[in-house]
C-alpha cells in the first residue's frame, strides 16, 4: 500500500478533574516484599477490585492508568480538542512506527496529540482471553463458591476484563495431573467406537467455560487444540517423544475433532475453531527438549492431512463453519509450515482459514506476520497462547508481582495487532504459586495465582496488561492508523 491523501484529523488531548465516575472497587494491593516488584492485587471471597467501563460524553476521553508504582486501572477524564483538517500524506502502513517514547511519559500524560489516519484501515478484531485448562480449572475449584465467582467476574464479565475468547486443550495437555486422551483403548480403533471424554472435562473444564460464558458480555469464542492423539495413532505409541500420526490413522485422527465437537455440543458448549495440533514441531524435538504431549507435523504431512482428511471432514460435518487454522506454532515456523503445505497440496490452504501463533519466538520480528498475511490475505492470524517463566533461561518460574512480565506482554500484543493479529490468547488462565500443577513439571506463570488454602486469589501486573486490551477493543474493532509525531510542536507550544 503506497502513501494515501487525506483528510486529517490532529486531536489534543487534556486531563481536566473527573465529575461522576462510576465506583468502582479498587485494587487490595499487597506488597510481595521482593525488591524491584510491583504489587499485586488480592480477591477473595468477600472483596475483589472492579473495573467498569465509562461511556465518555462527547468531545471527552476516559484514561484509565496501571503503573509499575502501583496504580490499577485508574481513571481518569478530559476533553478532546480537535485542532485541525488538513491535507496529509498518511505514514508507511507497512512499517507502523512503534512508540519509543517512553521516556517522555510524563510528558505525554497531560498534553498528547494524537493523529488519526482514519483512512488507512486494517484487520477486525476477534477478541482476547485465556486458556481453560486443566490447570487452571483446578486451582478455581480451590476457591469457595464466593471466590469462583469473583474470579471469573474478574475475566469476563461487566466489572471485569471481559474476555470474549477461551482456548482449551482437546484432552490432555501438561497442564494436566496426568496424560490422557480420548478414546485410549480400544487401540487401533479407527471407528472411535469408545471416544469418552475425561472427569477433567465434565467436572472442570466444561463448567470453567460454561460459567465465563454466562457472565461474558459478547459470545465467547472458543479455539481447541489436540497436544497428543491416542497414543495407537502414533508411530512411537507414546504421549510424547519423536511421533507422528502413522498415515492409516488420518482419517481416524480428522475424526477425533469431529467427536470432540459432538461431544461438547452435548453438554452445550460450541467450538468455534479447531487448530491443527499443538505445536507440531515438540513432535520431532522429544526430550529432553520437549517432555510433554506432542505430535509432529512435517509441512508436506500437514498438508497432506488437512487436504485429504481434516479439511474435507470438517467441511462436509455439520461442523461445517468450525474455522481450521493451521501451524498453532512460533511466529518463526510460519513460512515453513505455510508454504511447505501449500508445496504438497493447494488444497490445504483452501481448506485453512487462518494460523495460529505461540508467543515462545517473539525474538523473530513481529513482521514476519505482515509478510505471511499479505502472501495469504483471506487468512486470520491468531494468536493462541503465551506465557512468561516458560524459557531454560528464565530463572524463576513464577516471578510474584512482576512489572516486566507485565511489559513484555503488553509489547507483544502491540506488535502482534500492528502486524495483522486478530486476537490474542493467553495461557492459562489461573496456576498455583508454583506454576502447576503439570504432569511433565513445565511450570509458568500466569496472571491469576491461586492460594486454595488461603481461599484467595491475587491478579498480577500481567492481568491489567491484558485487561488494558481485551476491555477496550471489543469485537469487531479495526485497526486504523494512527501517530504521535507532533509530540514536539506540541512541547514548543507549552514551553
Ligand atoms: C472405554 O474407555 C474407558 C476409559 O474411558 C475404559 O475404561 C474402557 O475399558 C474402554 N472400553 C473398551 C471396550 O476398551
Ligand atoms: C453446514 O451445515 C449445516 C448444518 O449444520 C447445513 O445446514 C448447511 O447446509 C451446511 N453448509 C454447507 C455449505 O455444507
Amino acid at each position: 500500500m503506497g502513501r494515501a491523501r487525506l483528510g486529517l484529523a490532529t486531536l489534543v488531548v487534556s486531563a481536566v478533574i473527573a465529575l461522576g465516575i462510576t465506583e468502582d472497587l479498587p485494587c487490595r494491593a499487597r506488597d510481595v516484599g521482593i525488591p524491584g516488584r510491583s504489587i499485586v492485587c488480592v480477591c477473595d471471597a468477600t472483596y475483589c477490585d472492579t473495573i467498569t467501563r465509562e461511556e465518555p460524553a462527547p468531545g471527552t476521553y476516559v484514561a484509565y492508568t496501571s503503573s509499575d508504582a502501583g496504580q490499577r486501572f485508574e481513571k481518569s477524564f478530559g476533553v478532546i480538542e480537535t485542532v485541525s483538517n488538513q491535507e496529509e500524506s498518511v505514514p508507511d502502513v507497512e512499517n507502523p512506527e512503534e512508540s519509543e517514547d517512553e521516556d517522555e511519559e510524563e510528558e505525554t500524560l497531560r498534553r498528547v496529540v494524537l493523529r488519526l489516519f482514519t483512512i488507512a484501515r486494517f484487520q477486525y478484531i476477534e477478541g482476547f482471553g485465556g486458556s481453560v485448562t486443566d490447570a487452571a480449572a483446578i486451582n478455581w475449584r480451590k476457591l469457595s463458591d464466593a471466590a469462583q465467582v469473583h474470579f471469573i467476574n474478574s475475566y469476563f464479565s461487566r466489572t471485569g476484563l471481559e474476555y470474549n475468547m477461551i482456548r482449551v486443550p482437546i484432552g490432555g495437555a501438561d497442564f494436566s495431573t496426568h496424560p490422557y486422551t480420548y478414546n485410549e483403548e480400544p487401540r487401533y480403533d479407527h471407528a472411535l467406537s469408545n471416544y469418552t471424554l475425561s472427569d477433567e472435562d465434565y467436572f472442570l473444564k466444561l463448567p470453567m467455560i460454561k460459567r465465563s460464558q454466562a457472565v461474558a458480555t459478547d459470545e465467547v469464542k472458543i479455539t481447541a487444540s489436540t497436544w497428543s492423539p491416542p497414543v495407537w495413532m502414533k508411530t512411537n505409541e507414546r504421549i510424547t517423544g519423536y511421533g507422528t500420526v502413522k498415515p492409516e490413522y488420518y482419517q481416524a485422527y480428522a475424526d477425533y475433532h469431529i467427536r470432540f465437537m459432538e461431544e461438547y455440543e452435548k453438554a452445550e458448549v460450541k467450538i468455534w475453531a479447531i487448530t491443527t495440533s499443538n505445536e507440531p514441531i515438540n513432535g520431532f524435538l522429544g526430550a529432553p527438549f520437549v517432555s510433554f504431549n506432542s505430535v509432529g507435523w512435517s509441512p508436506r504431512n500437514l498438508g497432506r492431512w488437512v487436504a485429504s482428511n481434516l479439511g474435507p471432514t470438517v467441511r462436509n460435518s455439520r461442523f461445517n463453519n468450525t474455522l481450521i487454522l493451521a501451524v498453532d506454532d512460533q511466529r518463526y515456523n510460519l513460512p515453513f509450515y505455510l508454504l511447505g503445505m501449500e508445496r504438497e497440496d493447494p488444497k490445504s490452504i483452501e481448506y485453512i482459514d487462518g494460523a495460529a501463533i505461540h508467543y515462545y519466538g517473539n525474538f523473530i520480528p513481529p513482521i514476519i506476520m505482515t509478510a505471511i498475511q499479505n502472501r495469504y490475505p483471506d487468512k486470520i492470524l491468531l494468536s493462541t497462547e503465551a506465557c512468561e517463566g516458560g524459557m531454560p533461561w528464565d530463572r524463576e518460574q513464577v516471578e510474584i508481582g512482576s512489572w516486566d512480565r507485565a511489559r513484555k506482554y503488553v509489547k507483544s500484543i502491540l506488535q502482534d495487532l500492528n502486524n495483522y493479529v486478530v486476537g490474542w490468547i493467553d495461557w492459562n488462565l489461573c496456576l498455583d504459586p508454583t506454576g502447576g500443577p503439570n504432569w511433565a513439571r513445565n511450570y509458568v506463570d500466569a496472571p491469576i495465582l491461586v492460594y486454595g488454602d488461603q481461599d484467595e486469589f491475587i491478579k498480577q501486573p500481567m492481568f491489567y496488561a491484558m485487561g488494558h486490551f481485551s476491555k477496550f477493543i471489543p469485537r469487531g474493532s479495526r485497526r486504523i492508523q494512527s501517530s504521535r509525531r507532533t509530540l514536539l510542536h506540541c512541547k514548543m507550544q507549552r514551553f
